[in-house]
């Protein structure tokens, strides 16, 4: 008798499924398919180099590799948290090394978080559309959503303000050229969601994983320095997340999570319970890494996904039939295409990848309550220009072709 493993499943991953999108994205590993999909860095402009060298010394060096290939402790690699208070002070954040703890990428952050602070039917608020991970994080612990709007300058304020009068666990931002719509919080609107929140005594998590990627226009205040400005320096209302994937490399699998302490110490037994701590020898050339290269290398990126970035806007507005509008990103992978009323981003796609070998992300799946059916998902990062300008001129036609 074969055993039913559906019967035995917890009730929380029923919502966990294999989507028809990732179905279909497993058709554009082929050579002729031009692929917006992605959201990945440019494997070409790894610090290959700088890591080789890292591993090679911690090989080489008088102790030998014993302590790198060693068990370590869960908070993360001391000098690595040493690095991070540093480089969060610069940003006007000041922690404590045991206000931070390494996590195995930004994403692990995001399931201890809803794992500390989410109980079933918890009431959780995010933007619509936000990052489809956080959603995957956070769902198996069983929230309701509570999505809130947005316009050019971030979340719709009094969407907000309706969101925490219903008193959410937290809210999820992701303020820096947001995946998936590339959208940048202005800094007033910072300020009011740091005041919002802090009167409804509702959390923020700050996903930061693009912040680096900024490509025109000044760096703005973090929610976690202003919040820290607000309270001597110190971080109370804000946790944030950060992550080296989109900086150095993802495979590295190295992020952090800073916040208030007693946030962290908790944060520090989730860890240990699901991994006891992240890669001991990761941790020690990636800070080897950054400690030489992490400004200059950030610079270089700039450079090469601004020119992509620039190449994508020039071709859309060279190419794009009327009645699809854009968002003009400042930094970041995305830009975020809002499709005549009536079409289908899925059924876009199915057709883009099968005429015009042409690939992206329908805009649904980034919203908790699938609306957004018009949307879709370009990524400029992974694509080198010249393909970025003939991947829009195809997707161009098709959308004159469906919309003839
Ligand atoms: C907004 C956002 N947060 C977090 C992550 C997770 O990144 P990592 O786990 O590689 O640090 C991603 C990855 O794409 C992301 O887009």
């Amino acid at each position: 008798m074969t055993l039913e493993w559906e019967k035995l499943f917890a009730g929380r991953v029923s919502g966990m499924s294999a989507s028809e999108i990732r179905e279909l994205l497993k058709l554009i590993d082929r050579p002729e398919i031009i692929s917006f999909a992605g959201g990945i860095p440019d494997a070409d402009h790894f610090p290959s180099a700088a890591i080789a060298r890292a591993y090679e010394k911690v090989f080489q060096s008088n102790t030998g590799a014993g302590g790198a290939l060693q068990y370590t402790i869960s908070e993360g690699y001391t000098p690595l948290r040493d690095w991070l208070c540093g480089y969060m002070d610069r940003k006007g954040v000041k922690i404590a090394p045991d206000e931070v703890l390494i996590t195995s990428g930004s994403q692990q952050a995001l399931d201890f978080l809803g794992k500390l602070l989410i109980g079933p039917g918890d009431l959780v608020a995010v933007t619509k559309p936000t990052y489809l991970g956080a959603l995957q994080a956070f769902s198996p612990y069983e929230p309701t959503y509570v999505s809130i709007a947005m316009d050019e300058e971030g979340p719709v304020l009094a969407d907000l303000e309706a969101a925490l009068a219903r008193k959410p666990k937290f809210l999820y931002l992701v303020p820096d050229f947001q995946n998936p719509n590339g959208t940048t919080v202005s800094p007033a609107r910072r300020e009011a969601i740091v005041d919002l929140c802090t009167k409804a005594g509702v959390p923020v998590i700050e996903d930061a994983a693009y912040a680096e990627l900024r490509y025109e226009g000044d760096f703005l205040p973090s929610l976690a320095a202003i919040d820290a400005a607000r309270n001597g320096g110190v971080p109370s209302q804000v946790i944030h997340c950060g992550s080296f994937s989109k900086t150095m490399v993802p495979a590295l699998r190295v992020g952090w999570v800073s916040g208030p302490k007693d946030v962290i110490q908790r944060l520090v037994l989730m860890k240990q319970a699901a991994d006891l701590h992240t890669s001991t020898i990761n941790q020690i050339v990636l800070h080897d890494v950054v400690s030489e290269i992490f400004d200059s290398h950030v610079k270089r990126l700039r450079t090469v996904y601004k020119e992509r970035r620039d190449t994508m806007l020039a071709a859309l507005e060279e190419f794009m039939p009327a009645g699809v509008t854009w968002t003009k990103p400042q930094g970041g992978m995305f830009v975020w295409i809002e499709l005549p009323e009536g079409l289908c981003g899925t059924e876009l796609l199915a057709r883009a990848i099968k005429e015009s070998n042409v690939a992206f992300v329908p805009g649904a799946a980034f919203f908790p309550d699938r609306s957004g059916r018009n949307t879709i998902r370009l990524s400029f990062s992974a694509t080198k220009p010249e393909r970025i300008r003939e991947g829009i001129r195809r997707l161009a036609d098709l959308l004159v072709r469906v919309s003839a």
